[in-house]
């Protein structure tokens, strides 16, 4: 199999923390290159020191973990405590990591990947909201050319919103970012949270990991478990939607999903509507198809991956 060279673009996050351990989990299919941590579900002095706590968890103190933007382009950071608590990992107890940050920033690491790797060969993948791409796109305009495939969890149609009744939360904490990585040319494939929202967590599901009888599987169970409270309360849903893996698993199973080559335009000026993806599915207008918007998932294989996966670890 082609081993395909990746950037996690992250802000953990329970499900930001999964997707990174399935990433880490199959390494003959992908090399992770770097993580590049961005402010988001908590803020970035947590968020890259938890991208370290998952390496260790992992066995992987080498990969290289990134420090990257600590706020949105153009407004206040917006965090989601309420859903994955204070630490942003809440639920099993982890130990502190002692493997080091690396010194550059995160948008430096992205620009000069770009530039010294083959044009087309790295693949980025945004858990988070996208200010650490759309900046590395506004201080490098040539890399966007050089990007394989950009592979984000973001936005929504059918389902609306989750942080507002119209916007998803990565796109919404920054929507100018969005708005620029969505028209930057390069190839887009989104998992919105249409496909998230069918990869849920139920009780069967999550005793598979525990039953994994592997500090790996403990600890997913626990984050699951600790974030599922928000999900069930808020949608009456079985279990918690692990919305960051889905990126992962397209990575490695890109037949799990389904979706379309449309148009997907980003609000940015409406207050109502801020950060709403105004997905083109119905191909209503005009306006040139710029991403791949997933719309539905294999839940079935998608766990089987990753219980088989996180086995591993
Ligand atoms: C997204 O927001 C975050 O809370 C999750 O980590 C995921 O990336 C879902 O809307
Ligand atoms: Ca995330």
């Amino acid at each position: 199999m082609h081993r395909r060279k990746i950037i996690i673009d992250t802000d953990p996050g329970q499900d930001d923390a999964v997707a990174i351990l399935l990433a880490l989990a199959s390494p003959e299919a992908l090399e992770v290159l770097g993580i590049t941590c961005v402010a988001g579900n908590v803020p970035l002095p947590l968020t890259e020191k938890n991208a370290r706590i998952i390496c260790e968890l992992a066995g992987k103190p080498d990969v290289k973990v990134f420090a990257g933007c600590d706020r949105p382009l153009a407004r206040k950071l917006v965090t989601a405590e309420h859903v994955h608590g204070k630490t942003g990992l809440d639920g099993p107890v982890l130990p502190e990591p002692t493997m080091p940050l690396q010194a550059d920033h995160a948008v430096d690491f992205i620009i000069k990947t770009l530039r010294s790797e083959p044009s087309g060969t790295v693949t980025l993948c945004p858990l988070g909201p996208l200010t650490n791409i759309a900046t590395a796109f506004q201080k490098a305009p040539d890399i966007a050319a050089r990007v394989g495939e950009i592979v984000l969890m973001g936005g929504a149609y059918f389902e609306a919103g989750n942080i507002t009744p119209a916007a998803e939360f990565n796109i919404y904490v920054d929507p100018e970012a969005a708005d620029i990585v969505f028209k930057s040319g390069a190839p887009i494939t989104v998992m919105p949270l249409d496909v998230t929202h069918k990869a849920l967590v139920t009780k069967e599901r999550n005793d598979a990991f525990r039953a994994l009888k592997t500090p790996v599987g403990a600890a997913v169970a626990e984050m699951t478990e600790f974030f599922e409270r928000f999900d069930r309360e808020k949608y009456g849903s079985p279990g918690a939607p692990l919305h960051d893996p889905c990126v992962t698993a397209y990575l490695l199973q890109p037949e799990l999903f389904t979706g379309r080559h449309i148009n997907v335009e980003i609000e940015t000026l409406s207050e109502l509507t801020l950060g709403m993806t105004v997905a083109d599915w119905w191909r209503v207008t005009e306006r040139a198809p710029n991403c791949t918007f997933m719309g539905n998932i294999d839940a079935e294989g998608f766990f089987a991956l990753l219980t088989e996966r996180l086995a591993r670890l």
